[in-house]
């Protein structure tokens, strides 16, 4: 069977956000960077880049689809520059091994000293105290290479009370929420709006051999239980939207990282965490994103 090769020109900072919309569209296997934008920091910090995406159908539709899905990131308060040109290339090409051409791609991402995500086909030996997560890139948002979780794990590892009970809305993959049970949380409860990703969030833990995860379809106002710790990494202005639903999860005294915000839209978010009389902890920076842990 032939498969189709995709090349469209993007902005790498929203790799996993277009990777998405490919997965959530089309039968598509598998996205990957273009190893210059990939691998080389400078590049990584322009904004333009090359995805390529390999379906195993052809892409019905495909330029309404991504006119649709580029309007409504748009809505969402993207701008052109941040979202790259999405021109595209389409090829169909003869089949050979992608699969393992793709995977030859990745490797192990060290997040910090103590936090590693391994693709599930590689084998990996911990250092002593390492943890690791086991993850495939390319399912579901949350494969560990993007920024915004990154920065979510870093403030896990320093904030996170041992034994804590965290909630991470906008779940995606489950990464934080098993992160955070490897990093000694007592249970951790994910949520997403998006019904897809439940079963890839159920299928992530029991590759990480975790059981003190729950995972389930769900937005931050219909929770009632209260947690001592909370993710939430999810775009900009729908943090600023959500943030009383988003306290109302916490603990009294409980912290909590919001994540998913680009440098230059930080106003709307630090404006909702004073309205909410939340208090900043500390700011976190990574490349042109950053995070904002604040206390109740
Ligand atoms: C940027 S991804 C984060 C995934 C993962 N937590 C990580 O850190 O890599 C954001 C996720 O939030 C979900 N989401 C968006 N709006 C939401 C909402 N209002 N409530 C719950 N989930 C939401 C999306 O479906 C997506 O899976």
């Amino acid at each position: 069977m032939n498969y189709y090769e995709l090349k469209i020109s993007i902005n790498p900072e929203m790799e996993d956000i277009i990777s998405d919309i490919f997965f959530s569209n089309f039968d598509c296997e598998g996205v990957v960077l273009a190893e210059e934008a990939y691998k080389d920091l400078e590049m990584t910090s322009t904004t333009r880049g090359t995805l390529r995406v390999f379906l195993t159908s052809f892409p019905q539709n495909l330029k309404e689809i991504l006119h649709i899905e580029r309007e409504l990131l748009k809505e969402r308060g993207f701008s052109d520059e941040e979202l790259g040109s999405w021109e595209i290339e389409l090829e169909e090409k003869e089949n050979q091994d992608w699969s393992k051409k793709w995977k030859e791609k990745w490797d192990v991402t060290h997040v910090t000293d103590k936090i590693s995500i391994v693709p599930s086909w590689l084998s990996y030996t911990p250092k002593e105290n390492e943890i690791t997560i086991t993850l495939d890139p390319g399912c579901a948002f949350g494969t560990g290479t993007h920024q915004t979780t990154q920065l979510c794990m870093k403030a896990l590892e320093k904030y996170m009370p041992k034994g804590a009970s965290v909630a991470d809305i906008g779940t995606g993959s489950g990464i934080l929420a098993i992160c955070a049970i490897k990093l000694g949380a007592s249970s951790a409860y994910g949520c997403d709006n998006d019904p897809t990703v439940i079963d890839v969030c159920i299928e992530n833990a029991q590759k990480n051999e975790i059981t003190e995860t729950t995972f389930e379809l769900n937005t931050a106002d219909k929770i009632t239980k209260k947690y001592d710790f909370v993710c939430a990494n999810i775009l900009h202005n729908i943090l600023a939207e959500i943030m009383g639903d988003l306290k109302n999860v916490m603990k009294p005294g409980a912290q909590m990282v919001l994540s998913g915000i680009l440098d230059e839209k930080k106003a709307v978010v630090f404006e909702a965490v004073q309205r909410f009389n939340l208090r900043v902890v500390e700011i976190l920076h990574q490349d042109q994103w950053i995070a904002i842990v604040v206390q109740n």
